[in-house]
């Protein structure tokens, strides 16, 4: 059976020291009580940090050993590299960088040495634990290089990970020095998962312009894995929050909480102390609401619940000081001997004390600058399953207000926004109120954190799936062995290669892609020996083929088989003209002027459009743009439009690389025959072939072809095998 192992920062448990003694509490923030509420219906091991620096190793061993019980293995770090890698590059490099707080961003060298030397000892922690066959799960902004590195232990182990956190614009990412080998890291996952469509397409971006890869709906290939980026909203467990199994007792603090509310209404806020959670902000808010609507003195209260949180960190003892400044202004300008306006409160809560809030909370004012998602919103709305009555201001810069769009959206730096939804819920009906929270419990039901897991594992076993379809067709040591030993046992054998994408590398100028020293090499010991017929079928134009190839003895197809050379002369396909070509110029001849970097290629009898050099989104969006024209000019003319790798190119009807591939078939007889090709005009020349054939498609894409083979550097191996073969 798969295990699930799970690998973040932190443990859900957190090791203190209190009088000498250690003690565990659960960890707080989303990603440790939205994973712990996960059922047991995999058998789980999770892996992370206990949250406590332990340096004596007998200690550490009778840690392991109580985790062990529940599944935890803890990873030490020292205090030297909580203070480099967690305080410094996770807390003041990427989370401010990524919840957009760029001038809280700490470019160091140490820092980032820290952050991979931790990466890699949770890597030397994990890779004796995983089995092949486990699914493997990653968690946030802390382990963003470990997926590539679990990926060098284990090549088909499946790997997801997930950001609980924002991912940035690439406007923003691009930025940070380590953006590259960042991005390098999470790509050895084989899944990544966002918990909004912005994160999902900002990381696509990124993954675009920084490393090149380019993504088909989501899917990416990085050598010979897809890799899925989806968008996978995380949930609660609901039940939970909607009906808690909890204990009042006289004296006891949620008694107390109950108490305080009686007779007021109660605006509730609580976050950990941090400054994405734009308290500041609310607090500012709330003041201005006390002076515009005075008639809410002694009758509203803000109970201000502050979570302690990264305390090593200066921006958040900074922010300590600024709420508490706040507050003081607040209660002591508008506080009465019988009420004080914000009750403030420096400290985490219990589970007890955390529902009684939410239940008795009235408002709950949920204001952040930047959230990754926002659990708190959705626990409070879950806790109002049975009274249907509450209201919920979210900020629409929380990811929750994708999903929770009956609340209340507010701009949280908009405070006159926040005043007005202040005084909106306090006054709204409460039909209104009911309607609102029963849409939003609706969703939060179905879409639980056990939705939220088992969808994201789902995928990842789907995927895990089509990457082994996928793997059947790459040409295995043993297709090789075979496809070698026909190759040598037939004394006539026929070779049909492309030249771009499969015989060379693309670079953004066609020209520049002149044969090298080894690939000439290949193809002069190809065409030399005996009963060997080696043809290059390409889209190029014969001149630059007859420039670049034609010392060799060998035969050509160009211009996707407009022209032919089989012995000495080129020969043109009757039936042709290129009267059109005139008609057709203009047209890209504007598109050339609108889009620098594009440029026309010529032929004798097609013409095409470049546009490697410009921006894909760019280039996409001028080819929908003169498609629909085109398609009108030509569609009387006997021409096709043929859309390829970054270039459309004009030519006429009834012409392609299969049509050129008869001509070595006709009245002639093979005892083998190899074609490969990464285009999709190359699929023609699959489809032209006899079924005995052997045709390789360069590259993942689905294809006709019976194999297939990452790339160029693994056909030239292929072809160095054939020479030896020969
Ligand atoms: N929480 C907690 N202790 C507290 C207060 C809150 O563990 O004293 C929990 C809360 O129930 C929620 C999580 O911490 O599940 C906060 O998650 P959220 O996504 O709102 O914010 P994050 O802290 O992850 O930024
Ligand atoms: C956010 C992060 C989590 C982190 C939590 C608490 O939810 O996404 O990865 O665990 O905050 O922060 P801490 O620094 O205490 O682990």
């Amino acid at each position: 059976m798969p295990r699930l192992i799970i690998i973040s920062n932190r443990l859900p448990l957190t090791i203190n020291r209190k009088d000498g003694e250690l003690h565990y509490y659960p960890s707080a923030g989303g990603l440790a009580t939205g994973l712990n509420s996960l059922d047991a219906s995999m058998e789980r091991i999770w892996i992370g940090w206990p949250g406590k620096e332990i340096t004596d190793p007998q200690e550490q061993r009778s840690i392991a050993a109580n985790l062990k019980e529940d599944g935890l293995v803890p990873v030490f770090l020292s205090q030297k590299e909580i203070d480099l890698y967690y305080g410094g590059f996770s807390n003041k490099t990427i989370w401010p960088h990524f919840h957009y707080f760029t001038q809280f961003t700490t470019y160091n060298d140490e820092y980032w040495e820290a952050y991979q030397t931790v990466n890699k000892k949770f890597a030397e922690a994990s890779i004796p634990i995983i089995r092949e066959d486990d699914l493997v799960w990653v968690h946030d902004y802390q382990l963003m290089l470990l997926p590539a590195m679990i990926r060098e232990a284990f090549s088909s182990t499946s790997i997801g990970f997930f950001l609980h956190i924002p991912f940035p614009s690439y406007e923003v990412f691009r930025v940070l020095p380590w953006r590259k080998e960042i991005l390098e890291g999470l790509l050895g996952a084989d899944q990544i998962g966002f918990h909004t469509f912005n994160y999902m397409r900002h990381f696509l971006s990124a993954a675009y312009r920084i490393a090149g890869f380019e993504h088909n709906f989501g899917k990416l290939t990085v050598g010979h894995r897809l890799v899925n980026v989806d968008v996978f909203p995380m949930g609660i467990d609901y039940d939970k929050y909607a009906f808690p199994e909890i204990q009042l007792n006289h004296g006891d603090s949620s008694f107390s909480i109950k108490k305080l509310a009686k007779g007021k209404q109660l605006i509730i806020s609580i976050d950990r102390l941090d400054y994405t959670k734009g308290i500041p902000n609310r607090l500012l808010s709330f003041e201005k609401f006390l002076l515009h609507y005075p008639e809410y003195h002694r009758k509203v209260s803000l109970m201000l619940v502050v979570v302690p949180s990264r305390s090593s960190v200066d921006q958040y003892q900074e922010l300590k000081e600024e709420v508490d400044k706040l507050v003081g202004n607040i209660n002591g300008l508008y506080g009465t001997f019988d009420w004080t306006p914000v009750q403030y409160f420096y400290r985490s809560l219990n589970f007890n004390e955390l529902v009684t809030l939410y239940q008795e909370g009235d408002i709950a004012l949920i204001t952040p600058l930047r959230d990754g998602m926002n659990l708190v919103a959705k626990e409070f709305v879950a806790s109002k399953e049975k009274s249907k009555n509450g209201v919920l201001i979210l900020s629409e810069m929380a990811g929750a207000s994708n999903e929770l769009m009956d609340a209340l959206i507010v701009n949280p730096q908009d405070s006159n926004n926040i005043v007005a939804a202040i005084h909106q819920a306090l006054t709204m009906t409460e039909p209104e109120r009911r309607w609102r929270l029963s849409n939003m419990q609706e969703k939060l039901k179905k879409y639980n954190v056990r939705h939220w897991a088992a969808t994201f594992i789902k995928e990842q076993k789907k995927l895990m799936e089509k990457q082994k379809d996928q793997h059947t067709n790459v040409l295995s040591r043993q297709d090789r062995e075979d496809l070698l030993q026909k190759y040598k046992a037939a004394d006539r054998r026929l070779l049909i290669l492309d030249y771009d994408g499969t015989l060379m590398d693309f670079h953004p100028d066609p020209q520049a892609v002149q044969p090298d020293e080894q690939l000439l090499r290949l193809l002069k010991a190809l065409t030399e020996a005996t009963g060997n017929r080696v043809v290059v079928n390409s889209g190029r134009d014969r001149h630059t083929l007859q420039d670049w190839l034609g010392d060799l003895p060998l035969q050509f197809a160009a211009e996707h088989g407009v022209w032919v050379k089989q012995e000495h002369d080129w020969q043109i396909n009757s039936s042709l003209n290129n009267k059109w070509k005139k008609d057709i110029r203009p047209l890209l001849e504007n598109l050339v002027e609108r889009t620098p970097g594009s440029f026309i290629e010529e032929k004798d009898y097609s013409i095409a459009w470049h546009y490697r050099q410009i921006d894909r989104d760019l280039g996409e969006k001028r080819v929908r743009e003169f498609r629909d024209v085109l398609l009108y000019l030509t569609h009387n003319l006997d021409l096709q439009v043929l859309e390829g790798n970054k270039v459309v190119e004009i030519k006429n009807a009834g012409v392609n690389k299969g049509k050129a591939t008869t001509q070595w078939l006709n009245g002639q007889s093979w005892d083998f025959i190899l074609a490969m090709g990464d285009d999709h005009t190359d699929e023609d020349i699959f489809n032209a072939l006899p079924e005995e054939a052997y045709t390789i498609k360069i590259g993942l894409d689905r294809s006709q072809a019976n194999f297939s083979l990452p790339g160029v550097k693994e056909v030239r191996m292929l072809l160095e095998e054939l020479v030896a073969h020969s």
